[in-house]
């Protein structure tokens, strides 16, 4: 287990603030950075009372990883014995906890027991006052099943009380501002733009908290908790964490941190362990009857159910919460690992299968991303976009795909901008292209079906070839595009419309059997394989960089390669011997070199370019990466995975490279990597 985190002090100036990592989509590795060290997100903050601590602070971070903790700052304010020496030494120093210590603020007391006697300014005042990282504000609890009129009120009310919250809570204690809304999207959205807008004299809330949820959760109403976090989404700042208020079973993280969620909390470790009930990633199993473990466990091993289930309550209830803990802590592993190999959606598809409830759930959000390229649908849309398209490794499934975001990207891309190539192989204009569709065959296609297609193109120049493969048609120009060509399916209906073939005229090319002999290399045949290769390479200009395909055709005029061993390209160079491109051999992407940035820069090529702001403009041209707050604006579709221009305000170019981030983050975001510099272009003028 992870232990001695770093609890140093954040510089002053990043207190509260929130950076993306790594991501996958909307789903994110984030650190926000605290005076107890920096919070590594996807994270939950194990409740702990400060009457019954069923687990020791202190374990929870020797022991399990444990790098923040809520606790419940209104009970401490009640209780005298608690009161009193964390007044005098520090809520740190009371629950002997050296990481990050968030509170909640008695607004889930006045749900459960009716009003709190505290008041709005005195409760933030006390955390203050006892050393808290993360205070929340005193906000209005909304109930499901409350009026739409009563839960305008609660919006409201929190609203209202917001700015004397932020400057109660003065330069160092950071806030949560809870959003509320029950069940009306409309109003969590507008909580959610009001609450994030709200500016305190240091600076705004620092996460928001999703409130009113645990209603739903008790009750397994999960299409209700994921229709909130989509309203939520919509309007809340993409700079700030979100936290789901009680939200801590295993079962739903994968789910919500694919929703952008990066906080949660929960006591249920504890609450669960008390009726002898085990929290596992497929759902919550009694131990009445097992025989078995459901799942290996360092704190259960050597023990029998039997045994635990005749163990006194005490020692029973701790040695299953701490089983829970374990589990809670390994599953949000998994999910962060998940993220750092793009197959957080893989987990949430297999997850989805523990309940009925979950599964509804997800075929939710399998719609809402499936119409994600509507352009009404705001966090379907920005699902997709987020998510890079290209990444190495397979996909596997056993069910549609049509949900998996990167790959309707990837589908996108090919649709809205692959075009067939200006001039078939002879040089003739592509007047009457004819899609060539070949099925039967396997990847990777460069060696299955080469042959074949080199035939027909000398028995047709105008024929374009199309690979009808596992997710749609596949223009065989774009044949190693990673993971489309990695599908590994057993049977599969397709899902993915392609635009690709509206109103193409076709015909169809069955490959049977193993990869067709290479036809022999006369003058034709040469030919075809160079304008087979420099489709191969403008196809990738048009669809990954977002030019025209016939200036990328243009543009590759002369151009000449170098190949790998395997005869694959790995650099191409322009018809000045230039080395402009390097095409990637293992996920099919496209890489630009400095000279290729200046050429299509030059050429005003249409890629995307990210505008820095001058002081920036010297480091930039050193090489250094692009950082969030020191970014002017964007242009064209800027993708995560995807290549960029880096340009001044008077559009010079100043370097090229790789963003991590998408164009609204690099509007809001003020710290963390915007675009990994692959090559800053000094500046001539000054050689
Ligand atoms: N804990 C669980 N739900 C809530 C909520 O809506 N607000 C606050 N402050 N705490 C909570």
């Amino acid at each position: 287990m992870a232990k001695g985190f770093d609890t140093s002090p954040c510089r002053p100036q990043d207190l509260g603030r929130f950076e993306i990592h790594r991501r996958d989509g909307i789903s994110r590795i984030g650190r926000l950075h605290t005076r107890h060290g920096v919070l590594q997100t996807p994270m939950l903050l194990p409740v702990v009372n400060p009457n019954i601590r069923t687990i020791e602070p202190r374990e929870m971070w020797d022991d399990f990883g444990v790098q923040g903790l809520i606790t419940n700052s209104y009970v401490i304010w009640k209780h005298d014995k608690l009161r009193e020496p964390a007044l005098a030494s520090g809520v740190h120093d009371l629950l002997d906890f050296p990481g990050v210590i968030v509170t909640d603020s008695g607004t889930f007391q006045s749900y459960v027991y009716g009003d709190v006697e505290v008041g709005v300014e005195q409760i933030v005042d006390f955390q203050r006052d006892i050393g808290v990282d993360i205070g929340t504000m005193l906000d209005v609890f909304g109930r499901p099943d409350q009026t739409e009129e009563e839960l305008q009120h609660a919006v409201d009310e929190t609203v209202a009380r917001a700015f004397s919250s932020l400057e109660t809570a003065g330069e160092n204690l950071l806030l949560n501002g809870p959003i509320q809304g029950g069940l009306h999207s409309h109003l969590r959205a507008d909580s959610a733009s009001k609450m994030g807008a709200v500016e305190g004299p240091h600076r705004g809330f620092a996460v928001h908290p999703i409130g009113g949820i645990v209603p739903l959760m008790e009750r397994h109403r999960y299409l209700d908790l994921v229709k909130i976090i989509l309203a939520t989404r919509e309007t809340i700042p993409l700079e700030r964490p979100i936290h789901l208020f009680g939200c801590g079973h295993p079962m739903l993280f994968p789910m919500c941190i694919a929703l952008g969620a990066d906080l949660f909390d929960s006591a249920a470790y504890a609450l669960f362990a008390r009726d002898g009930r085990l929290l596992t990633p497929d759902g919550t199993v009694r131990i009445d009857e097992l025989v078995e473990w459901p799942i290996a466990s360092r704190t259960l091993h050597g023990h029998t159910p039997e045994e635990v289930r005749k163990m006194g309550k005490e020692e029973r209830t701790n040695l299953l919460a701490r089983f829970n803990l374990e589990i809670t802590q390994a599953e949000l592993a998994r999910c962060r690992q998940a993220i750092r190999t793009g197959t957080l959606w893989a987990l949430v598809e297999q997850r989805s299968h523990s309940s009925p409830e979950l599964r509804e759930a997800f075929l939710h959000i399998a719609e809402v991303i499936s119409k994600g390229s509507l352009s009404e649908n705001i966090v379907g849309q920005r699902m997709i976009e987020a998510s890079a398209p290209i990444r190495s490794g397979s996909v596997k499934w056993s069910e549609k795909a049509d949900h998996r975001p990167h790959l309707i990207h990837a589908r996108g891309l090919i649709d809205d901008r692959w075009r067939p190539p200006p001039f078939d192989w002879t040089g003739k204009p592509m007047n009457n292209p004819k899609m060539l569709l070949i099925s039967g065959s396997v990847p990777p296609w460069r060696d299955s079906v080469r042959g074949d297609v080199i035939r027909s193109l000398r028995r047709d120049p105008q024929c374009i070839p199309i690979i009808v493969m596992k997710a749609g048609h596949l223009p065989f120009d774009l044949e190693d595009w990673s993971p489309l060509c990695h599908i590994q399916a057993v049977s599969f209906e397709p899902g993915m419309s392609s635009g690709l073939m509206d109103g193409a005229l076709a015909e169809n090319l069955d490959v049977k059997g193993p990869s067709s002999e290479e036809p022999s290399s006369d003058k034709d045949d040469d030919a075809i394989r160079t304008w087979l290769e420099r489709s191969q390479i403008s196809a990738k200009c048009s669809v990954l960089l977002g030019m025209d395909r016939n200036m990328a055709w243009e543009w590759l005029e002369g151009m000449t390669v170098q190949r790998s061993s395997t005869g694959r390209i790995k650099n191409v160079f322009d018809a000045d011997g230039a080395h402009v491109l390097s095409p990637r051999l293992n996920d099919g992407g496209l890489s630009l070199t400095t000279s290729g940035a200046i050429a299509l820069h030059a050429l005003d090529a249409g890629l995307p370019e990210v505008v820095s702001i001058d002081d920036a403009v010297p480091f930039l041209r050193a090489g250094r990466n692009v950082i969030h707050g020191f970014i002017e604006g964007t242009r064209n579709a800027v993708r995560p995975g995807l290549p960029v221009l880096v340009v001044d305000r008077s559009g010079a170019l100043v370097a090229h490279g790789v963003p991590t981030s998408t164009a609204e983050e690099m509007k809001r975001f003020s710290k963390g990597i915007a675009v990994r510099v692959r090559g800053g272009v000094v500046n001539e003028d000054k050689l």
